[in-house]
């Protein structure tokens, strides 16, 4: 390759927007034809120094006139000469043209003194042949005297000149010394020219020498071989070439001067320096290091993007170079340290920019970065040689705090803050309360966050109010009509009811739910609104249980029950919802229902309870205090027919149906009684009492040979329940 450049003048060129393309070589062949064919030209690119132009003697063709002195400058463009040519030459001869002349100069060196005509036999004429100039000027001075003689009339000259381009390239080499006019290639150009340099040189900024190329510049390829000028040739003096490796960020850049070595050294005292040649390899943000001397450095690890090399020499000595390939490398980064509790990888004994790391907690543990926690992590190796977010942490995770069991409680069997594995049992407030399914259900804190059972069968805890078991026990038989009062939590599930100014009974069978006798609730053929009824519990004495009401939402009359006349109490049942549910304790409970298909035998003691009528020093009164009596079981038939002989003295006697049953003893005086409608006939079975009838009506009470009637609830298990779950 050629480096081409531009040394002198360029011929002006034509503004004509037609000539634009031209080659100038062509258009000054052109232009030159239809000047001199033409002789009406184009204009004249520049004035002062044209192309070509024509030179008369004064009155030409007329003889030219005495005593003349005239001169003209001819010039053509820089970079050519003139060519002057005669078209006629006719002045008075005389030898050495003493009389009359026309002298042509360049500079101050003569090129002719002309006089004469063309056959003249003295004088000195031009003939055909052109005077060419050394230069791009010429001077040409006519003279001529006084004395012309008239015979001889003579005409001057007409010269034309054109403008000749020189062939700098020819030239001979100046004598001065300064060498030739281009060092290796010269090529001519009109007007001027050019010198170039052969391959593997450059040329210099005197644009005349070349030099061996440094083969300097901009490395970027990942891989490459750099080598000093000339290497393994014997290099020319006085390089100072510059080399820059620079690749892409998070790449690194080794040199292996694989070759020979050598870089001329100065031995002093303190060992080699690089005085006068060195290879000055220069990285970013280290100091510059100089090497010389004739051991190669072998590999060098830069551990950078780039790189620079400046090699110098001086005009003495001699440094045979030096060669070296050079590779890149992907930036390391560190060895990543390990995440307790979690795992890091790809595990590789090696990490390069643009790989990447995922870090995953173990089963149990949660990524926590900064804080905060995140659901997944990665981190990338950058140019910098740095991961680009530090690792994250392992959080062992924990379920929070498990659900709260209503009516029983958590406690903690193993683990820490309710962390992953951590195992909490649940407990029902017993002796109230019992869980459901019968056992002590444990959960676990799994991976998910989950507390999860590990009961196969129960996933939520639930406590069952157990019922039927006071914490104690009535010891002793006695009478409500008869009766005893009732230690306080001997019967738990008792409800006093105020229903307008009358009272009544009822009995706890669930947390929301009262059963009683529909009578009590139904007043003049219509049920009661429940805000009129009012509920009573815990306690035994009356003053005490007033003041802790409790509310009916809503009332349910068995819907066989009709008894407008007073005389038919079938189906003498009701049920309470209540606007709160009730938390069991020992004074609070509930009564069971008599098992599926339960029938009560003959003689059988139940506990009848209530707050209503006894009989006090002869008195009929209402009690103050919760009373109790224990009464078996009458059989149906006796009942039956007692009832049946009073009806031949009364006409008011309601019947005895398959839904009721008889309690009492044919002496009378044991009894319930008005106030009494409502609350519970008890059995009691396997240590639990069980609601076996409900207080509903009896002729006079506690009287010889009559009976107490109560609702047979066994009889209502289907009603009962369906009122619960529907409502
Ligand atoms: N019907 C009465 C009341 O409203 C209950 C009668 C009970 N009589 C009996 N002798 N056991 O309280």
């Amino acid at each position: 390759m050629f480096h081409l450049n531009v040394r002198h003048f360029i011929p002006l060129q034509p503004s004509s927007s037609l000539m634009e393309n031209f080659d100038p070589k062509m258009f000054w062949i052109i232009w030159f034809l239809c000047s001199v064919l033409l002789c009406e030209c184009s204009p004249v690119p520049d004035p002062d120094s044209p192309m070509f132009g024509e030179v008369q003697s004064p009155q030409y063709p007329q003889p030219y006139p005495p005593n003349l002195q005239q001169q003209w400058e001819l010039r053509v463009p820089e970079g050519f000469q003139i060519r002057l040519t005669f078209t006629h030459l006719d002045i008075e001869a005389a030898a050495g043209c003493y009389y009359d002349s026309l002298t042509v100069l360049h500079k101050e060196k003569l090129l002719g003194k002309f006089c004469g005509t063309e056959n003249s036999a003295d004088g000195h004429h031009p003939g055909n042949h052109p005077i060419l100039s050394p230069g791009n000027t010429l001077m040409l001075i006519f003279q001529t005297d006084d004395d012309n003689p008239e015979r001889h009339q003579n005409l001057g000259f007409s010269a034309q000149y054109q403008a000749i381009d020189v062939d700098e390239c020819s030239a001979p080499e100046p004598l001065d010394g300064s060498g030739p006019l281009c060092s290796q290639i010269c090529l001519n150009t009109l007007g001027s020219y050019l010198c170039a340099c052969h391959h593997g040189y450059e040329l210099r900024s005197d644009q005349r020498t070349c030099v061996l190329s440094c083969g300097g510049g901009i490395f970027d390829e990942p891989e490459g071989h750099l080598f000093s000028p000339g290497y393994p040739m014997i290099p020319p003096h006085a390089v100072s070439c510059q080399y820059i490796i620079s690749v892409e960020p998070g790449f690194t850049v080794s040199l292996n001067f694989s070759d020979n070595f050598h870089i001329e050294s100065v031995d002093t005292e303190d060992g080699l320096i690089c005085l006068h040649h060195w290879l000055l390899v220069t990285i970013p943000d280290r100091e510059p290091i100089k090497l010389c001397g004739g051991l190669s450095p072998g590999l060098m690890e830069t551990n950078s993007s780039t790189v620079k090399l400046d090699y110098h020499t001086d005009d003495k000595g001699q440094s045979r170079g030096w060669s070296l390939d050079y590779r890149t490398q992907r930036v390391q980064c560190p060895v990543p340290g390990r995440v307790a509790n979690g795992r890091v990888t790809p595990v590789l004994t090696e990490y390069f920019y643009r790989d990447y790391l995922h870090v995953r907690c173990d089963q149990g543990y949660k990524l926590m970065m900064e804080g905060e926690e995140i659901q997944s992590f990665f981190t990338m190796c950058v140019s910098s040689g740095r991961w680009h977010l530090s690792l994250p942490e392992c959080h062992i995770i924990d379920c929070g705090e498990p659900e709260p069991l209503l009516n029983g409680a958590v406690t903690v069997l193993s683990g820490f803050q309710n962390q992953y594995r951590s195992v909490v049992q649940y407990h029902c407030n017993q002796p109230f309360y019992s869980p459901l399914g019968g056992v002590n259900v444990t959960f676990r804190c799994d991976a998910d966050r989950q507390w999860r059972s590990t009961h196969d069968v129960i996933s939520s805890p639930t406590c069952l109010p157990v019922c039927g078991q006071p914490t104690k026990l009535i010891s002793g038989y006695q009478r409500i009509i008869g009766g005893s009062n009732a230690p306080h939590k001997t019967i738990p599930w008792q409800v006093m009811l105020s229903v307008g100014s009358g009272r009544g009974g009822g009995m706890v069978i669930a947390d929301r739910w009262i059963l009683t006798a529909a009578h009590v609730l139904v007043a003049n053929g219509a049920t009661v609104p429940p805000e009129d009824v009012r509920i009573y519990m815990g306690h035994n004495d009356v003053k005490t249980l007033k003041d802790t009401p409790v509310n009916a939402s809503s009332l349910y009359i068995h819907p066989g029950y009709k008894n407008p006349d007073l005389l038919n109490y079938n189906n003498d049942i009701a049920l309470m919802k209540l606007d709160q549910p009730i938390t069991f304790d020992s004074s609070v409970m509930p009564l069971c229902l008599p098992a599926e298909g339960a029938t009560y035998d003959t003689g059988v003691m139940g506990l009848v309870s209530g707050f209503g009528i006894t009989i006090n020093r002869g008195r009929e009164v209402l009690t103050n205090r919760l009373k109790y009596v224990q009464l078996p079981v009458v059989d149906q038939e006796t009942c039956s027919s007692s009832l049946s002989s009073i009806r031949r003295t009364r006409s008011d006697v309601p019947n005895l149906t398959e839904n009721m049953f008889c309690a009492g003893v044919p002496e009378g005086s044991k009894d319930s009684c008005q106030g009494d409608s409502g609350s519970a006939f008890t059995l009691r079975e396997n240590g639990r009492f069980y609601a076996a009838g409900i207080v509903s009506w009896g002729i006079e009470c506690g009287k010889r040979g009559t009976y107490g009637v109560y609702t047979r609830v066994s009889n209502y298990l289907p009603w009962i329940n369906n009122t619960i779950q529907n409502n």
